[in-house]
């Protein structure tokens, strides 16, 4: 055993050797070294490859996010396959990044792209997957509803806190390209909100008062953005996204197509929004 004082004058181990042991650990490929530079460059580890409060954070929600979606995105993978994973609202594209880094890249199948309405981001992260090497990585500046994929076939669609009712965009591009698998982790939402307000019924105690009618305005969304998915022959699966400290960003709806309509979840949609009084904007995608 070394004595206390051979470990005492052992050099300390600079920061990012010491951070690095930390998160190659945790992170799922064995070339944990050679995502350094992409880690840093998105912010989710220091110039100096070191974790903050923050990076760690970022680190954790992106590993998190990264296994929960790996079974479906290996699934489409499966014999051959070469699916293409569209990552709307991406802003630096984080998400599309890391799933490319640890899934896409290592499978030498598949593509991602990101769909960003920002001319700015788009072109950093164009430049970023190309010093990365990611050559099987697009990039779409465009807003979410008029975007077109260089393929025209999104198989699998990914929208991470996109604001508001651009995760009914999301949806929408989804449905509009037949996507396999759906993953959605919405942002704020204040849609239904307005709409409730001066709503009367029932169940008007739920959204009488303005804070109340904020965090119920935002959970009826996504129960009816889970209807509609349902509707449309998704299964859904309501999980928590990772541990982030505000709740109401913190929900991952994850939809599986296994079937092309589901009649049962369109009489379940129909008669919340008959109890609610209301009709939200992506009711649009519900045939008459
Ligand atoms: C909160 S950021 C999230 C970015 C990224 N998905 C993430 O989790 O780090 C939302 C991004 O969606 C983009 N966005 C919002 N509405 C959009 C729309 N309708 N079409 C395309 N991009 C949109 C914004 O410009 C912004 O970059």
């Amino acid at each position: 055993m070394p004595s206390h004082a051979a470990a005492k004058n052992r050099p300390a181990k600079a920061p990012a050797a010491r951070d690095f042991e930390t998160w190659s650990k945790l992170w799922p490929s064995e070339t944990a070294a050679k995502s350094v530079p992409l880690l840093k460059a998105l912010h989710i580890l220091t110039r100096e490859g070191t974790l903050n409060a923050d990076s760690r954070r970022k680190l954790t929600q992106v590993l998190h996010l990264t296994q929960m979606l790996r079974p479906a995105i290996e699934d489409l993978l499966k014999d051959g396959g070469d699916p293409i994973l569209a990552d709307v609202g991406a802003g630096k594209s984080y998400l599309g990044f890391i799933l490319y880094d640890l899934i896409f890249g290592p499978a030498g199948r598949g593509s991602v792209v990101g769909i960003e309405a920002r001319d700015q981001l788009v072109a950093s992260s164009r430049e970023l997957a190309a010093a990365s090497g990611f050559d099987r990585m697009a990039f779409v500046a465009s807003p979410i509803a008029e975007a077109t994929l260089p393929s025209g076939r999104a198989d699998m669609v990914t929208a991470l806190h996109a604001c508001d009712t651009a995760t009914d965009d999301a949806i929408r591009f989804a449905l509009r390209h037949e996507a396999k698998v759906i993953a959605l982790v919405p942002c704020c939402q204040a849609e239904v909100a307005r709409l409730l307000e001066g709503q009367s019924g029932p169940l008007r105690q739920l959204w009488r008062h303005p804070i109340q009618r904020r965090e119920f305005g935002a959970h009826v969304t996504n129960v009816i953005r889970g209807l509609v998915l349902e509707a449309h022959g998704y299964k859904v699966r309501v999980t928590e996204f990772t541990g982030l400290e505000h709740t109401m960003k913190n929900e991952l709806i994850l939809a599986e197509r296994h079937q092309r309509s589901n009649a049962q979840a369109r009489g379940e949609l129909n008669r919340l929004i008959d109890q609610l009084g209301i009709k939200p904007a992506l009711l649009d995608v519900m045939p008459t």
